[in-house]
């Protein structure tokens, strides 16, 4: 059951996450504490911050899953009179437990996070991340856009998802989300 978190799940998710991570190609061993800081940002979306939950025949749950979409902002001139500040969610981060891999639930959580991303009228979803995973979601290079990030990142990790076809379309500037 794919479902949104809720307090009493955090600590749960902490460690979840903090497991997860240490089996990842790429990590800094810090994401379950980039989890906490970003439940306490402005960009917080409750409802976008989805667990994957199994349950056992006993009854007993337990999550497998775990990913968040935030609120973020692509801003162009940024400090001009011409600034413009086009919303858009970041993705991040993603996990599933390591006995789960492989049978199509990261997958699951990402269409999921479409689903309620579309419903609640965002554009697009950045995020940085292996685009050997993520261009099977039709995930495109951000610099394609002129969309850049403001650290210094190879530009083939940085992507971007229109959410609808024409969302990107005069969309452009540097990222706040990373
Ligand atoms: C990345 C992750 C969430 C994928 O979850 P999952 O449930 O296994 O994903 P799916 O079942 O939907 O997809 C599996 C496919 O993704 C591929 N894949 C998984 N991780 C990948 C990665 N980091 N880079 C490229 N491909 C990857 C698998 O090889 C598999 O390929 P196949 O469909 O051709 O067989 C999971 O491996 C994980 O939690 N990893 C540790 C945390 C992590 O690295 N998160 C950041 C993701 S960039």
């Amino acid at each position: 059951m794919i479902r949104p978190e809720t307090p009493a799940d955090y600590d749960a998710i902490y460690d979840f996450v903090k497991t997860a991570f240490e089996t990842a190609k790429v990590s800094n061993d810090k994401e379950q504490d980039f989890v906490s800081q970003l439940r306490t940002s402005s960009g917080y979306l409750p409802e976008m911050a989805l667990v994957a939950e199994q349950t056992d025949a006993s009854g007993q749950s337990r999550i497998v899953g775990h990913m968040m979409l935030t609120k973020s902002e692509i801003v162009r001139d940024g400090g001009t009179p011409r600034e413009t500040r086009f919303p858009t969610l970041l993705l991040a981060p993603l996990a599933v437990a390591l006995g789960e891999r492989c049978h199509g639930l990261g997958a699951e959580l990402v269409r999921e996070s479409f689903k309620r991303a579309k419903q609640a009228g965002f554009a697009s979803i950045l995020l940085v991340g292996d685009p050997a995973y993520y261009e099977r979601f039709g995930f495109q290079r951000a610099d394609q856009f002129d969309i850049h990030p403001t650290a210094k990142i190879p530009p083939q990790y940085v992507l971007i998802y229109a959410l609808t076809p024409d969302a990107l379309c005069g969309v452009s500037g540097v990222t706040t989300a990373f």
